[in-house]
């Protein structure tokens, strides 16, 4: 019998995971263009077009939009920023509600709350852990305005079923696809279902400009409104001869950087490439995981899931080894995972506590709390395991460390509940 590393035995892996992200020569070559032009943020140079930004700013969003198949795209310096201007983009106006799931990053349900709009949380399903479409017209009320559904660590929500709810009740979607870049609901790129969708190119997304998001549309109004935001609230037509520092409504200085868009325009080139080797990796994970009892991984068959993180659900009933205990072991092994994901949004403070100037004027009755969303909790607390290492330059034989490291504690489990 092997001894457990938790329990002072040998590590199945003692070498760290192979870096990520992977920067190369196209993307240096990139970068030192834009510093050897001097120019390294181009909006305010002049009036005129410099509101749409610079060289590498249009070409960043041309190839990006063009990539995944909408008419418009408008870069920021995060996904965050990307999600509040498209809140105010779709004409959601304070005080109304905005249905958004639990499970996921905080901005995806903060960024009502920029525009002194309310999220509504609704909860998942328990198999892909994005949102439930089941769920979704039970909370809609008078002030409801938009969906924002996820399409959670890659893989894509049922967003057909959500499109039908949302133009049955006029709401507005805007697609989350910051985990999903180039992921496919029956072969149809995700981010061209919404009336908007926004993209993360943090460092950690699958391709980055270190920070940085777009948010893309086929509405020139919405990319135009979507401008503005990233732009203070201003202004600048391409027929003024000045600028107008005029405010029109609440932005910010959301704009992204030549650096960042010279960055991203490397990495497009890319894309493909590293999601094909992500499915390679993850579909090795997700066939090896579903051979074990009690450990189970669902990709839906008409999705192209593109393996931003790899979640995968463990049921402590049949293993016989607490959840958690089981990631600290496996951490131990030398495979860094993590128990659940990030808390359910709708048990944090801002929420409960309703920290927030929104909550000040609002008249619905927006619920927050442990039993709101009890798929989700579920899910963070007792079934769900996380890991981040399905990714490039990481390979099948790292992927098989993890496997030998699941079974080396399930083989000694005796030892590890001793
Ligand atoms: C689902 C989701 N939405 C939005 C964001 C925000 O992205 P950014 O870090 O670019 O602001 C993230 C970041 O990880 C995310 O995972």
């Amino acid at each position: 019998m092997a001894v457990l590393a938790i329990k002072g035995g040998k590590k199945t892996r003692e070498s760290l995971f192979p870096k990520h992200p992977i920067i190369g020569d196209e993307e240096k070559k990139q970068v030192l263009e834009v510093l050897e032009s001097g120019n390294i943020s181009t909006f305010i140079a002049s009036p005129g077009e410099n509101f749409l930004g610079g060289k590498k700013i249009k070409e960043f969003e041309e190839k990006f939009s063009k990539k995944i198949g909408t008419k418009f795209g408008v870069a920021f310096n995060s996904a965050s920023s990307a999600l509040h201007a498209a809140v105010v983009a779709v004409g959601v106006k304070p005080g109304e509600e905005i249905i958004v799931p639990p499970t996921t990053f905080t901005s995806t349900a903060t960024c009502a709350l920029m525009h002194n709009a309310i999220p509504v949380f609704c909860d998942v399903k328990e198999d892909i852990y994005c949102i439930d479409p089941n769920k979704i017209e039970k909370l809609i009320t008078p002030l409801t305005k938009a969906i924002i559904p996820v399409h959670l660590f890659g893989h894509p929500c049922d967003i057909d079923e959500i499109i039908t709810i949302a133009e049955k009740h006029k709401l507005k979607v805007i697609e989350d696809c910051a985990q999903a870049l180039g992921a496919e609901y029956k072969d149809k790129t995700v981010g061209t279902f919404g009336d908007c969708s926004i993209f993360s190119f943090q460092e950690s997304k699958t391709i980055m400009t270190g920070e940085g998001g777009m948010l893309l549309t086929d509405s020139e109004e919405i990319a135009n409104i979507a401008r503005m935001v990233r732009n203070h609230g201003e202004v600048i037509l391409p027929t003024m001869k000045q600028r107008s520092y005029r405010t029109e409504f609440l932005g910010w200085g959301y704009r992204m950087t030549e650096l960042e868009a010279a960055l991203g325009i490397a990495q497009i080139e890319k894309l493909d490439t590293l999601n094909a080797q992500r499915i390679t990796l993850g579909n090795f994970l997700s066939d090896e995981i579903n051979k074990i009892s009690g450990m189970s991984h669902v990709k839906y068959d008409n999705v192209k899931h593109v393996y931003w993180m790899f979640g995968f659900t463990y049921d402590e009933k049949i293993i016989g080894i607490p959840r958690n205990l089981f990631c600290d072991a496996l951490r131990q092994e030398g495979i860094p995972c993590f128990a659940g994901y990030v808390e359910p949004l709708h048990l944090n403070p801002i929420y409960t506590e309703k920290r927030a100037f929104a909550f000040k004027h609002y008249e619905g009755n927006a619920k927050y709390g442990k039993g709101v969303c009890p798929i989700a909790e579920n899910l963070h607390e007792k079934l769900l395991i996380n890991t981040i290492i399905c990714r490039p330059p990481a390979t099948i034989d790292d992927m098989k460390d993890v496997i030998r490291a699941i079974h080396k504690i399930i083989d000694n489990k005796g030892e590890l509940l001793k």
